[in-house]
């Protein structure tokens, strides 16, 4: 079966936060072509972060030529790649105009904090309600999800404003204006996946579909806004087909926010399972099975992925770090102390601890477990032995202390102590980062040698929607060879007497003014 595996093909586009993938599987899960680009950030104020949202597209768009023309060169066929499926930062918000098609504004992306006031002023109003809009929906009210940006937008911005007004305003999630724009801005394919939704706060995460009470709360009149219709993570039809380009005529046939593809492409289906993926932030997704468990702790509750057809929608808990790889970035482009990422780990690796640094990169608040808005990134325990040693390590621990929070959080909220930790993203090709994080949670860390995780689990819910595989058992064999397993080599006063020395600094970094 491995050879008839090979000779096929799915594609999956990678939407992440700072840069934009295509990736080409072949049946067995393998790799076989791909490309990566980076795009702009902007950061226009403090505490702001966009995109332009035609520059998303153009991105997707080389990766789209330069991995098919790669895939040819290697002899292979076109034809032969059955579907495509696509994954994306989540929560960062686009408006277009439903009729022209024109973005309206930047993206506000998700770890943004323009909306702090709002965020608090709708904290009052819930109270004053007597509402629990985190029973309903999930997720806290922060400036983390879609429906705070969309706020600020149609009180800020003149040209959304209008567009309001007067029926035209579309307003979507990455996914969304990426399948639009690629079924050639055709609005019968203004949609959206469940995973998706779940994370703009409009969607009950009960009925997974829009619910009035929340249109209302946030003040959105859906009479004058176009919302994307929420269709299943894998679907043979909702999608539509890529339209021009090396790609052209081929379906779409699934979508996933970001982080619920990593946890498919870990293959995290049974209820137990987790995953944690260090990319621009860090997301630990907990399979907790077909009904929602809402956080007393911290945490989120999501739709992890929902298959469609004869599958109920599965949900996780979920434990959101909004600073991981943009820590180390920072570190690069900020502070000049390396010259590229992978470089971090050796910085840290020059000194044998933080030399009693604590970095709490709080660069967009602190989210899970804490939620703490007006958080500031702060640097505790400088002293005249501080070298960029020791804040490179900081850098690293302050992602291993945030998990290991969760993690604790997880286990209040479920009940379960997690044996291993799967991990994937680019921080955990670090080894030192990797062996941390084992010493400050005391479990396994399980690191795949195929690191791709978030493309492949969009290619899986692509590949379901076109009978590539039918049931998840089928994917048993895929990337398990070759996983690296980090025990933890530290006594445990040890990596708790680290995690208090992080707890206190976390207290002390709250409520900077601004
Ligand atoms: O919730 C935001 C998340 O989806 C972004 O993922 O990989 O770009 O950090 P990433």
């Amino acid at each position: 079966k491995e050879n008839v595996l090979s000779q096929f093909f799915i594609g999956s586009i990678d939407q992440g936060t700072t840069s934009t993938r295509f990736i080409i599987f072949d049946g067995t899960g393998q790799p076989v072509a791909s490309h990566q680009h980076e795009f702009k950030q902007h950061y226009p104020e403090p505490g702001w972060h966009e995109h332009d949202p035609n520059e998303l597209i153009a991105s997707a768009e080389v990766c789209v030529s330069k991995a098919t023309a790669t895939f040819k060169e290697l002899g292979h066929d076109i034809a032969d790649i059955r579907a495509i499926g696509i994954t994306n930062q989540r929560e960062t918000a686009v408006v277009w105009d439903w009729e022209t098609g024109e973005p309206l504004y930047n993206t506000i992306a998700w770890p943004d904090t323009r909306t702090k006031g709002i965020a608090r002023d709708l904290k009052d109003k819930e109270e004053r309600l007597g509402l629990n809009i985190a029973q309903m929906t999930g997720l806290p009210l922060s400036t983390y999800p879609s429906s705070v940006k969309l706020v600020w937008l149609l009180h800020h911005d003149e040209k959304v404003m209008e567009a309001y007004e007067a029926g035209r305003l579309a307003f979507g999630t990455v996914d969304t204006w990426l399948l639009y724009n690629f079924n050639g801005k055709d609005n019968e394919y203004f949609v959206t996946d469940t995973t998706n939704a779940s994370r703009t706060m409009f969607m009950n995460l009960h009925t997974c579909q829009y619910d009035d009470t929340l249109l209302e709360f946030f003040g959105i009149d859906k009479t004058k806004v176009h919302l994307p219709r929420i269709v299943p993570s894998s679907d043979a039809r909702a999608y539509g087909k890529m339209v021009g380009g090396s790609l052209g005529g081929m379906r779409i046939t699934g979508c996933l926010g970001d982080q619920s593809a990593a946890l498919v492409g870990q293959q995290g289906f049974s209820p137990g399972s987790a995953k944690n993926t260090y990319g621009t932030g860090c997301f630990l997704l907990y399979n907790v099975g077909e009904k929602p468990v809402v956080s007393k702790h911290g945490l989120l509750a999501t739709v992890a992925y929902d298959f469609g057809g004869h599958r109920k929608p599965v949900y996780a808990l979920e434990g959101s770090v909004a600073v991981a790889g943009s820590g180390v970035k920072f570190m690069m482009n900020n502070m000049g102390f390396i010259t590229h990422s992978h470089k971090i780990s050796e910085l840290a690796a020059s000194v044998d601890d933080n030399g009693g640094c604590v970095f709490v990169t709080a660069f967009s608040g602190l989210f899970a477990p804490y939620w703490i808005d007006d958080a500031k990134g702060t640097i505790f325990g400088i002293t005249q032995h501080t070298q960029r040693g020791h804040i490179a390590r900081a850098t690293l621990e302050a992602v291993c202390f945030q998990t290991k929070a969760i993690l604790d959080a997880m286990e209040l909220d479920s009940g379960h102590k997690l044996a291993a930790l799967a991990v994937d993203g680019g921080m955990c090709n670090s080894n030192l980062c990797m062996q941390t994080q084992a010493n400050i949670t005391g479990i396994n860390v399980d690191r795949p040698a195929m690191r791709e995780t978030t493309a492949l689990g969009a290619a899986i819910a692509a590949g379901f929607a076109v009978d590539i595989w039918k049931e998840f058992d089928e994917l048993k064999a895929i990337n398990q060879k070759d996983r690296m397993i980090f025990t933890p080599d530290i006594n445990r006063e040890e990596s708790a007497k680290m995690f208090k020395k992080w707890t206190r600094a976390v207290e002390m970094c709250r409520g900077w003014l601004d």
